[in-house]
């Protein structure tokens, strides 16, 4: 299935949808820089035809989903938009799925993470991380919900790779959807260990999955937890050392949100053991995010 082919690797092209968004718009960068040949599908998820005539005409040697809905300003507009929701997260998602089996060709799927939460055999600061066959145990949200109930449906389909991203960060910090940029900008913040992604690294990893032709189940997140005061410090010490934050507890945070958000730690090892040189969460926010910018003026905040 996908890139095999006689003597060596067939030609890769890559069909990607989520072209306006930010997993998508980093993933044909990326191809661009490794002169990968990419197209972006124009097809809507839930609209089989249009997946279809997508492959027909792209003949892509795999296909990459980041479309999807994630809500704006944030997760909780899914708690009123249900049907949509389901529309391009569950209806889109499989049918793209089965289209794709149907073609031969292997899906790498940016899924989420946020569907476990620190529970009594994962307790905060264990070091206990959810693996890959752990039955998510988080429905809080609507949208956490029904991504659990695809990703268990999708483990039937084995032409799909499943990446559980989890509050992606880039070195971009003029992003909004960025986990750092957003927490810089709350009014006050939670403080809770948590497993996150380094897009700058973990995006190219997933360009060399499909290479691999890796499927399944994969906790796609850098290795070990990072506090949000920790990221703060960071931010501080590295892009501004004006800045201040105030905390807040759970049970506060709670009063200003509609559904309750995750906090997890996932356990990476299987990532790790695929791609051995995989940072750490502060390692890689110290590489990519902190050192790079640490000389960026534009960054700094007014004071
Ligand atoms: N950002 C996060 O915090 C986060 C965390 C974990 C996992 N993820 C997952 O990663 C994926 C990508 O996230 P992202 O942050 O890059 O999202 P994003 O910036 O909101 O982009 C979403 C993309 O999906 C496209 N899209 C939405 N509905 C579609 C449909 N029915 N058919 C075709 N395209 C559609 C959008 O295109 P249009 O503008 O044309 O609709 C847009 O290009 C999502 O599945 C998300 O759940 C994100």
């Amino acid at each position: 299935m996908g890139a095999e082919a006689d003597g060596g690797e067939k030609q890769l092209k890559f069909l990607i949808y989520g072209r306006t968004g930010w997993i998508g718009g980093f993933l044909g960068k990326l191809c661009e820089e490794r002169g990968i040949q990419y197209e972006y599908g124009s097809g809507r998820l839930e609209n089989r035809l249009s997946l279809e005539a997508d492959i027909t005409a792209v003949k892509p040697s795999h296909v990459f989903n980041a479309a999807g809905v994630t809500g704006r300003p944030n997760v909780d507009w899914c708690e009123s938009h249900k049907a949509e929701t389901i529309r391009t997260n569950v209806v889109g998602t499989l049918t793209l799925a089965d289209v794709c089996r149907q073609n031969n060709l292997i899906l790498i799927n940016y899924a989420t993470g946020c569907i476990f939460e620190y529970d009594s055999s994962h307790t905060l600061g264990s070091g206990h991380g959810f693996k890959e066959d752990d039955t998510p145990n988080f429905t809080g949200s609507f949208y956490s919900k029904t991504k659990a109930m695809v990703e268990d449906l999708l483990e039937n389909y084995d032409n799909v790779c499943t990446l559980r991203v989890r509050m992606p960060i880039s070195s971009d910090l003029t992003n909004p959807r960025n986990f750092i940029t957003k927490i810089t900008r709350y009014d006050k913040v939670v403080d809770i260990p948590n497993s996150m992604s380094i897009l700058d690294e973990l995006l190219p990893i997933s360009l060399e999955m499909a290479k691999r032709n890796l499927t399944g189940i994969w906790n796609f997140t850098n290795p070990g937890v990072v506090s949000h005061n920790e990221i703060l410090e960071m931010y501080r010490d590295y892009v501004d050392p004006s800045f201040r934050w105030k905390n807040f507890t759970l049970e506060e945070q709670a009063k200003v949100i509609v559904a309750p958000r995750s906090n997890n730690e996932l356990d990476a090892s299987k990532l790790k053991k695929e791609f051995p040189h995989l940072l750490s969460i502060k390692d890689s926010l110290l590489k990519y995010v902190f050192h790079p910018n640490h000389h960026n003026p534009a960054l700094l905040q007014p004071s």
